[in-house]
């Protein structure tokens, strides 16, 4: 679909010159480059430049094997590439040439001096916000990508506007709010789009022009114009709520667990209540992800920051049953098998953080497995998108480590030597004597589990995390089987699992 010539011709009214758009976004992630592949492909009349300081991460972009593993995206990305859609490492060129610049690098949480542990590191936004001071020739629309705290606009706005050289810098929230494994799906038909900027009349035109863009495919009812710190808070408030959901149900399952209902039951019940709805309330083994965790942390900090300790204090809440829950876990595990797992195989089937995806950022399965290597298991892992690069490092990465760009991660120390990796279901579970389902992937329901029972040590246990199994039919083959918040088998009921 072409962009109307109406939209075309508002936003290059905006930047004053008759020539083909031109977009840059500075960041190639699982943000950057599923989005601007969908703009480049809604929007064929417009150029857009994915640029990134990773020389690997470019270079897959440019491949066959893209970097990330997203459902539909590499159709999108063969259709437009070499087209209108470029990635380059060419960053200053880029950006020095582009109309409306997009920022999605990384705000990794501070691990260091003032708000450690909570706040975001700003470091990579801030030299982009530099970068693009240097360079710029022209006027142009900064629009922010990533999730960042609240009035980091403003913070932007002071470095571009003091290093300017009478260039005009209009800042915008744009704030992405795709899930990975739905993420072409999700930018084709959004929820909304939220656009934040200034109350000026310059700021105004810049959201007009950025809102021209998407009406392209979203119906203009679905485009929100707010204030810049409405749209950054917006995200923040979006992501924590989804979040307390989860944390809602999780605590639910351990009552259930305690007292014979089914969770599911429960959430099912609950869900018709149409104020509540269905979304967002299955029980699992604890949420992931690069944005859950780390947005909440940033709320946390905004309130302390603010004087609101009680605001604070709740949000944190959620990431505190989010931690229990995972604790909860491994204690099942390792209280049902005789209290000890030490020396023995337990199969880790699926590492990501959910189906869909091969990203592993704050997985519960980091957590689990270190659980599990504490009361000194062997583990054996398969995950379909997870190579075993991936889990050793994240393995033995310190916590807010991997949000940096991985060129500047700090190296691996040496392997894990009780963890294996294997491409195969059935050979991660052969010899074991528990396994562990981590992640809801489709392709684990399918498993010939009377070929795996055969295989494994006996009593043999399955401890499913995300509630997917027909229980039933495993318990039929003989396993011991454990599901979150669901009525537990004989087994476990005496055995104390307290977190
Ligand atoms: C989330 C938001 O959904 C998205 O809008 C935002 O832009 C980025 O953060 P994402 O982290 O990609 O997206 O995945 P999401 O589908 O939200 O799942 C997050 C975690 O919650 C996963 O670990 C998932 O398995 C878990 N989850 C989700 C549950 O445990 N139960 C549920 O009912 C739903
Ligand atoms: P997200 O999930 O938000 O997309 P990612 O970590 O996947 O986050 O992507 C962020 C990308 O931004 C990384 O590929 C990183 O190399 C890139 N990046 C960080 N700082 C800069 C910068 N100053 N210039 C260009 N790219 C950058």
């Amino acid at each position: 679909m072409a962009t109307p010539a109406s939209a075309r011709t508002k936003i290059a009214c905006y930047i004053k010159r008759e020539k083909m758009v031109k977009i840059c976004c500075i960041g190639a992630g699982y943000v950057g480059g599923p989005t601007m592949a969908v703009i480049a492909l809604k929007c064929p009349s417009i150029e857009v430049v994915v640029v990134d300081i990773s020389i690997a991460r470019i270079a897959a972009w440019n491949s066959e094997q893209l970097p990330i593993y997203e459902p539909g995206l590499e159709d999108v990305v063969k259709q437009c590439r070499g087209r209108n859609l470029f990635f380059s490492t060419e960053v200053e060129k880029h950006i020095s040439e582009a109309d409306i610049i997009f920022v999605s690098v990384n705000t990794p949480t501070k691990t260091q001096g003032l708000g450690a542990g909570k706040a975001a590191n700003l470091t990579y936004w801030e030299s982009a916000a530099r970068m693009i001071a240097d360079v710029s020739k022209s006027d142009k629309i900064v629009v922010e990508k990533s999730t960042v705290p609240v009035k980091t606009a403003e913070a932007i706005e002071k470095i571009l506007n003091h290093n300017s050289n009478g260039i005009n810098f209009q800042i915008l929230s744009n704030p992405e709010f795709l899930a990975e494994g739905t993420a072409i799906q999700d930018l084709f038909k959004p929820d909304r789009v939220l656009i934040g900027g200034r109350e000026t009349p310059e700021g105004q035109k810049a959201i007009k022009a950025l809102r021209d863009i998407y009406a392209t495919w979203v119906p203009e009812d679905r485009i929100i114009a707010t204030n810049l710190w409405s749209a950054e808070l917006s995200k923040l408030a979006a992501n924590a709520i989804l979040a307390q959901r989860i944390s809602s149900i999780n605590a639910m399952s351990a009552l259930c667990e305690a007292t014979g209902a089914d969770v599911t039951e429960v959430a099912y019940a609950v869900s018709k209540d149409s104020r509540i709805g269905p979304k967002f309330l299955n029980a699992s083994v604890g949420f992931g992800g690069s944005c859950f965790q780390k947005d909440i942390l940033n709320l946390v900090y905004i309130c302390e920051c603010n004087g609101l300790p009680e605001v604070a204090n709740y949000w944190k809440q959620v990431i505190k049953i989010n931690d229990y829950q995972k604790t909860r876990f491994v204690n099942r595990v390792v209280a049902s098998m005789f209290n000890t797992v030490s020396g023995k195989k337990i199969a880790i089937l699926g590492f990501a953080f959910k189906k869909d995806t091969g990203d592993t950022r704050e997985t519960p399965a980091i957590d689990v497995c270190k659980g599990l290597l504490g009361d000194k298991a062997n583990i054996s892992i398969y995950d379909p998108q997870v190579t075993e690069e991936q889990i050793q490092r994240d393995l033995s990465m310190n916590k807010f480590d991997w949000d940096h760009p991985i060129h500047l991660q700090p190296m691996s120390p040496t392997a894990v030597k009780e963890v294996t990796v294997t491409w195969d279901a059935y050979q991660a579970t052969n010899g074991a004597h528990g396994i562990c389902i981590l992640t809801e992937w489709d392709e684990f329901k399918a498993l010939d589990y009377q070929k795996i029972y055969d295989n494994m040590q006996k009593p043999a246990f399955i401890y499913d995390g995300r509630n997917i199994m027909d229980v039933e039919k495993l318990r039929k083959i003989g396993f011991i089987v454990y599901s979150i918040g669901k009525p537990l088998d004989a087994w476990l009921k005496d055995m104390p699992a307290v977190a």
